[in-house]
C-alpha cells in the first residue's frame, strides 16, 4: 500500500533495480484534517519597474480605488488601447528564483536574527509555484515541472516551462493574448497609483511593473518563504497591516446560468482561492466581463469563504486536500534533495494523469542558483 507523502524504498530483493521515486497525487490519500498552516506574515517587498529593474522598496504598489457605490454598474472597456497602449514583458527572459534571491541577499542579517544557533531550514520558491502544488490533485490539463536545489540547508524551488507550456506560450492565439491583455487592463480600471485618488485608464499597460511581497509561513513541519506579486492594497481595508489590505482582482466571463456558476465555483474559484489563500489575501474582487469584453459588475469573494461554494459538491475541491498533497510535495523533496549542492538539481515533473516523478541532473541547464549569488553566501 502506497502511503501519500512517503518515498517508496524498494526492499533489497533479488538484484531488482531500485523503483524510482514517485509521489501520488489521488485526492482520496490527502482527504486528512485541515494540516497546521501559520498565518502569513510579511518580511519585507519590492518592485519591479517598466524595463524590469528590481527596487529594494514600494515603488510599484498600487491602490484600491473601486468605482463608487452610487447604483451604477461600472461600465469598464477591457479591450480600450490593445494593442497600442501594451508593453507586455517579454517571457522569453527565465528570471527563475533572481529577484527573490536578490531580495535574501539583501536582507540577510534580517533572516539569520531569527535565531543563529538553530537557523531556520528554509523552503524558498515562488507563491506562483506553491499554488500549482495546491491545485495538483485537481488538475487534469496542465502538468509541471520544478527544479530544486539544497543549498546551505535551505531548500530552493524553481519552475520550470514545460515543452508543452513553450509550444502553448509560443502559438498563442491572438484571441488569448487580448484576453490576457484584458485582466491587467482590469487592473488598471480599478487601482490608482496614490491613495485616495481615481484610477487613470489613459496609460499604458505594462506588464514589467510589479510589486511583490515577500511572506514567512510554516507548512506542517516545513518553514515557507515564498514571495508574491500583489495587485493593490486597499487604504480603507479594516487593518493596514500587510497582507491583510491586500486585494486580488480577477476578471472572468459574466455568467448567466447555474450550471455556468457550478463550474465556476469547481474550477476557477480553486485556483483563486489556492493564490490568495498562501498569502493571506483577504479578498479577490472579480470583475464580470461580456461577449463584447466591458466588465458591468463587480463582486467581492472573501477567500475563506470561497469553499463554502463547493463544500456540499461531490466534485468540488477541498482546501485540506490541496494543503495536505502540498505539505506531502516537501516532504518527499526534502527527503530527495539530500546533498547540499547548488549546482545539483532535481526535477520533479508530473503531468495529469500519473505520479510526481524525480530526475537527475547537474549544472547547466537546470542548475538555477546563480554564481552571484552562491559566491555572496558562501563568503
Ligand atoms: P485575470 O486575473 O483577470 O485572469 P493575476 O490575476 O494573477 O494578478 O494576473 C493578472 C493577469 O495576468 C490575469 O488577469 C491574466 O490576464 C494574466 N495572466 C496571469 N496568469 C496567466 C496565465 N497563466 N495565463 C494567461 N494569462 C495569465
Ligand atoms: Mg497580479
Ligand atoms: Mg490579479
Amino acid at each position: 500500500k502506497r502511503e501519500a507523502g512517503k518515498i517508496e524504498v524498494a526492499e533489497p530483493r533479488n538484484k531488482l533495480p531500485r523503483p524510482a521515486p514517485s509521489l501520488p497525487i489521488d485526492p482520496a490519500l490527502y482527504s486528512g484534517p485541515f494540516p497546521f498552516y501559520r498565518r502569513p506574515s510579511e518580511l519585507g517587498c519590492f518592485s519591479l519597474d517598466a524595463q524590469r529593474q528590481y527596487h529594494g522598496d514600494a515603488r510599484a504598489l498600487r491602490y484600491y480605488s473601486p468605482p463608487p457605490t452610487n447604483g451604477q454598474s461600472p461600465n469598464f472597456d477591457l479591450r480600450d488601447g490593445y494593442p497600442d497602449r501594451y508593453q507586455p514583458r517579454d517571457e522569453e527572459v527565465q528570471e527563475r528564483l533572481d529577484h527573490l534571491l536578490r531580495w535574501l541577499l539583501e536582507h540577510r542579517g534580517q533572516l539569520e536574527g531569527e535565531s543563529l544557533s538553530y537557523p531556520i531550514l528554509w523552503r524558498m520558491t515562488w507563491r506562483g509555484h506553491l499554488t500549482k502544488l495546491l491545485t495538483t490533485p485537481y488538475e487534469r490539463q496542465e502538468g509541471w515541472q520544478l527544479a530544486a536545489s539544497r543549498f546551505r540547508g535551505t531548500l530552493y524551488l524553481s519552475e520550470v516551462e514545460t515543452p508543452a507550456a513553450r509550444v502553448q506560450r509560443l502559438t498563442r492565439p491572438p484571441l488569448l493574448r487580448e484576453l490576457m491583455y484584458m485582466g491587467y487592463k482590469f487592473e488598471q480600471y480599478m487601482c490608482a497609483d496614490k491613495p485616495g485618488v481615481s484610477p487613470d485608464p489613459s496609460g499604458e499597460v505594462n506588464t514589467n511593473v510589479a510589486f511583490c511581497s515577500v511572506l514567512r509561513s510554516r507548512l506542517g513541519n516545513h518553514p515557507l518563504l515564498f514571495s508574491g506579486e500583489v495587485d493593490c492594497t486597499d487604504p480603507q481595508a479594516p487593518s493596514t497591516q500587510p497582507p491583510t489590505c491586500y486585494v486580488e482582482l480577477k476578471t472572468s466571463k459574466e455568467m448567466h446560468s447555474p450550471g455556468q456558476w457550478k463550474s465556476f465555483y469547481r474550477h476557477k474559484l480553486l485556483k483563486w482561492w489556492a493564490q490568495s489563500f498562501l498569502p493571506g489575501v483577504p479578498n479577490v474582487v472579480a470583475g464580470f466581463r461580456n461577449p463584447e469584453g466591458f466588465v458591468c459588475s463587480l463582486k467581492t469573494f472573501p477567500t475563506m469563504e470561497m469553499f463554502e461554494y463547493v463544500r456540499n459538491d461531490r466534485d468540488g475541491w477541498n482546501p485540506s486536500v490541496c494543503m495536505n498533497f502540498c505539505a506531502a510535495f516537501l516532504s518527499f523533496a526534502q527527503n530527495t534533495v539530500v546533498q547540499d549542492d547548488p549546482r545539483l538539481v532535481y526535477l520533479f515533473s508530473w503531468e495529469p494523469g500519473g505520479p510526481v516523478t524525480v530526475s537527475e541532473h547537474r549544472d547547466a541547464p537546470h542548475a538555477f542558483l546563480p554564481p552571484w549569488y552562491v559566491e555572496a553566501v558562501t563568503q
